[in-house]
């Protein structure tokens, strides 16, 4: 079964196709364009500034990929699309898109929860066997999720961030340090020349009985140590950085491990942007090979935002759905039930 995939749910606009048969998943081509350039001038997105960017990339995008993958849209046997969470302009692009898509060449539309997707992220990776059940950690730009997953769609919300999440951190902590958006991969370059010692940032709600993370507590400790200083050197915002990234990691580890004890799951799916971070991977390995957990990361470039992670959702959880009652919810979540 090929599947083309469609994720413009915020600075993004990509385009992928995925073979499925039985268990396993091909990626046969993604492009993936993105405004970041745009939004690091203005310091972060800029709603309208996305969906404007994503209505002229869009066509050309899915175009590309179709090309890329040496097919063509007729061969296509369903198209999948992200319908939130997200920025509603630029859910709008990429919905009323596959929508259109859908109608024209008569093939099934499946709306995927972008979050989902994240997490499905990992089934890309060649020769991997996930199996269930597993622990999801998804920490992006907007959610930092710790999720319980039985089978394939099936999620149980252990818990979410009460404020800012873990990429949010490192975006509002970088502008704190002067530095541009997005701040995550900035922030873990300059996190590896800091000094562990010379600061040390609280771990907020890392030892609660609950899986809730917070992280604008954080973000407020390093405003306070920033404004001891007339100005930041160089070598102080390495250090500064240094000490956000393992309070961070410390926080996430800890508790996705202490969930997946407590459940008695063998699995940790880590996804999202901020997975992408290296030395969050290399503490998480450590920690799995001590406590016997596997440990499954997507490749950096699918840990941001694509659609070959949206079209993969759609392959395992397979629910299409008539094309007028599709819609773009940017409040979609996971349904809680802890
Ligand atoms: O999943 P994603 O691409 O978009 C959302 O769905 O939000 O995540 C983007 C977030 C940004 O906050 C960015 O700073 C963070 O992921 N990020 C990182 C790294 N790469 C991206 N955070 C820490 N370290 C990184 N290497
Ligand atoms: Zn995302």
């Amino acid at each position: 079964m090929k599947i083309l995939g469609i994720e413009s749910s915020c600075d993004e606009t990509a385009a992928a196709i995925i073979e499925g048969e039985r268990e396993k998943i091909e990626l046969k081509a993604q492009v993936v364009a993105s405004s970041l350039a745009l939004h690091a001038k203005t310091g972060g997105v800029i709603p309208e500034n996305a969906a404007r960017e994503q209505l002229k990339y869009i066509l050309p995008v899915i175009k590309e990929t179709i090309s890329d993958a040496k097919t063509d849209l007729e061969s296509i046997d369903a198209i999948a699309v992200t319908y939130g969470p997200g920025l509603i302009g630029s859910l709008l692009v990429g919905v009323e898109t596959a929508k259109t898509l859908s109608y024209v060449l008569q093939k099934p539309l499946v709306p995927v929860n972008h979050m989902v997707g994240h997490i499905y992220a990992n089934w890309l990776m060649p020769n991997v066997t996930i199996t269930f059940p597993a622990i999801a950690l998804v920490v992006s730009g907007g959610h930092s999720d710790l999720l319980l997953m039985k089978k394939h769609g099936d999620f149980t919300l252990l818990g979410g961030t009460r404020d800012d999440a873990a990429g949010e951190a490192f975006d509002k902590i970088g502008r704190l340090l002067g530095l541009p958006y997005p701040a995550g991969p900035i922030i873990e370059k300059l996190a590896a020349a800091g000094d562990p010692k010379r600061f040390r940032f609280p771990r907020p709600l890392i030892g609660s009985d609950d899986y809730d993370f917070s992280f604008s507590g954080l973000k407020t400790a390093v405003l306070r140590e920033v404004q001891k200083h007339t100005s930041l050197d160089d070598q102080t915002i390495k250090d500064l950085a240094r000490a956000t990234q393992d309070a961070i990691i410390d926080v996430l580890t800890k508790k996705t491990i202490k969930a997946a004890k407590e459940h008695g799951v063998q699995t940790i799916l880590l996804s999202g942007g901020v997975a992408a971070n290296q030395t969050l991977h290399k503490k998480f390995s450590e920690l799995s090979l001590q406590t016997s957990l596997k440990l499954f990361t997507p490749a950096k470039n699918l840990c941001t935002d694509n659609a070959a992670m949206i079209a993969a959702a759609a392959y395992y959880t397979y629910k299409p759905v008539p094309r007028d009652r599709i819609t773009a919810n940017p409040e979609l979540y996971f349904e809680a039930k802890r």
